[in-house]
């Protein structure tokens, strides 16, 4: 396609350089945003009296059959065209004539990139917090189910004290609630128009910044011309946001996939989200859960890719900037794709309640409920601490367990223990009475779940 540009220079641009430079195979995503923009800045013109009200008509319509026309798949995109916003103008002055040359009057390539990018980003935020949304639901669905099914609660993944499984499902929907949070939060600042400043500079046209971010939507304008044009910010804190997002996704990938294994056995995934393998019969994978695991990793890539290419940049536009786009595309891709799958994964999971209690059963998880026994009873903590620790030792020893040791065992330890204690170590009391706010007894997995859902409104 010719060069939009050529002016300056007579000499053709090498195909190398062309096809190097060109941006077209990855921003094309972006059509359906770079028109939008491109109809907000006709109107701009025609109300400020730079063009004629009959010629941005013609503008406008031409641009929404092109839209049109791409998305029916009528229109395809030309590859050899430089860029997205090249080749709409081309294909419009194509079809309208030498009116189709006016559209890039008090604008710029580098406000008008700057632009299709918050207004798709934005778009895709949208859609990342209600996928977001959507798992969270599921997680709280299951937790519902299961806010009553005991299981060990970890910390150094050694069994550390009972908690119930909805408890620790919900641990990941607040994480994935501050992850919406912190989308909307970049939101705001994505939501901020660059369109008007033009290269670099503003322009002498007495153009409507104001009117024309109103038309798309955005909350306000840029305030520094070369600040509009050179900050990616929100390019890196959406990635950073992802980033955090797909690590939580991580973190529970990885859980799932203990949990699923013969070792644990505390969950089956269903068939739909498994795999098998090619020599061994009794494998069942959980693919999804380690590809997105694995995919989190790309995505810190993204946001340090991004990092890398801005940081040494005069401002104001470099082509270098150009490289904003397949990271953060990426990320976004990634993320979606991931949501996917993991919301009907945990759906159509499948809890082990048995086995989960039976894990609770080993392990001495009641061990500090039994020195809390003692410390009721009188006894400081410490010394009841140490007690307790003699007694775990004695059953290891003897191959024995807190619930059935008989009481004139623990009698020999100290002379408070009485038949009540039996109560206090059995694991569904150790887990409800933590009854305090945000712990794991049913009561507050109950409150947990209607505050969820209350933010999920
Ligand atoms: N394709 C370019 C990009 O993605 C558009 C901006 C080009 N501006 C320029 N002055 N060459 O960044």
């Amino acid at each position: 396609m010719a060069k939009m540009w050529a002016g300056r220079t007579s000499g053709e641009v090498s195909s190398i350089a062309d096809a190097f430079n060109a941006s077209i195979g990855f921003d094309q995503r972006m059509y359906k945003e770079d028109i939008e923009g491109s109809i907000a800045h006709a109107k701009m013109l025609a109300r400020q009296h730079i063009i004629e009200e009959s010629e941005a008509d013609i503008l406008v319509e031409a641009l929404i059959s092109i839209r049109d026309d791409i998305s029916e798949g009528k229109l395809s995109i030309d590859e050899t065209a430089e860029d997205i916003h090249m080749f709409v103008e081309a294909e419009l002055t194509r079809r309208v004539g030498d009116v189709g040359k006016k559209l890039h009057t008090a604008r710029s390539r580098n406000d008008q990139v700057a632009l299709d990018m918050r207004m798709y980003l934005k778009n895709e935020t949208d859609e990342i917090i209600e996928k977001t949304k959507s798992l969270i639901a599921a997680l709280c669905e299951k937790a519902e189910s299961y806010k009553s099914a005991i299981m060990p609660g970890y910390t150094h993944l050694q069994r550390a004290q009972p908690i119930m499984f909805g408890h620790h499902l919900l641990a990941y929907a607040m994480m994935l609630l501050r992850d919406i949070d912190r989308l909307k939060d970049c939101k705001k600042r994505m939501n901020i128009s660059p369109i008007g400043c033009c290269a670099l500079a503003g322009t002498t046209y007495d153009t409507d910044r104001e009117y024309e971010a109103s038309l798309l939507g955005f909350d306000g304008i840029a305030m520094n011309s070369l600040d509009g044009v050179s900050d990616r910010d929100f390019v890196l804190e959406l990635l950073f946001d992802i980033s955090t997002e797909m690590t939580h996704l991580s973190r529970l990938s990885e859980e799932i996939i203990l949990w699923s294994s013969w070792e644990f056995s505390f969950i089956e995934l269903s068939d739909a989200f498994t795999t098998g393998s090619s020599i061994m019969p009794q494998k069942k994978n959980s693919d999804m859960a380690e590809l997105v695991r694995g995919k989190t990793g790309r995505v810190y890539g993204d946001l340090m890719g991004m990092f890398t290419a801005l940081k040494g940049l005069p401002l104001a536009y470099n082509k270098d900037m150009q490289e904003d786009k397949e990271g953060v595309f990426d990320a976004c891709d990634t993320i979606l794709m991931s949501l996917c799958v993991f919301a009907p994964m945990i759906e159509s999971m499948k809890v082990k309640t048995e086995n989960m209690k039976k894990a609770a059963q080993r392990g001495f998880i009641n061990a500090t409920d039994l020195a809390d026994y003692l410390t009721k009873k009188g006894m400081p903590f410490r010394s009841s601490y140490k007690i307790s620790g003699e007694i775990v030792a004695y059953c290891i020893e003897h191959g024995l367990v807190l619930e059935t040791l008989p009481l004139s065992v623990y009698k020999s330890y100290s002379e408070l223990f009485e038949e009540d204690l039996y109560e206090d170590i059995d694991l569904i009391n150790c887990a409800n009475r933590r009854n305090s706010k945000g712990g794991t007894s049913v009561g507050s997995i109950e409150e947990q779940i209607r505050y969820v859902k209350e933010q999920l409104k």
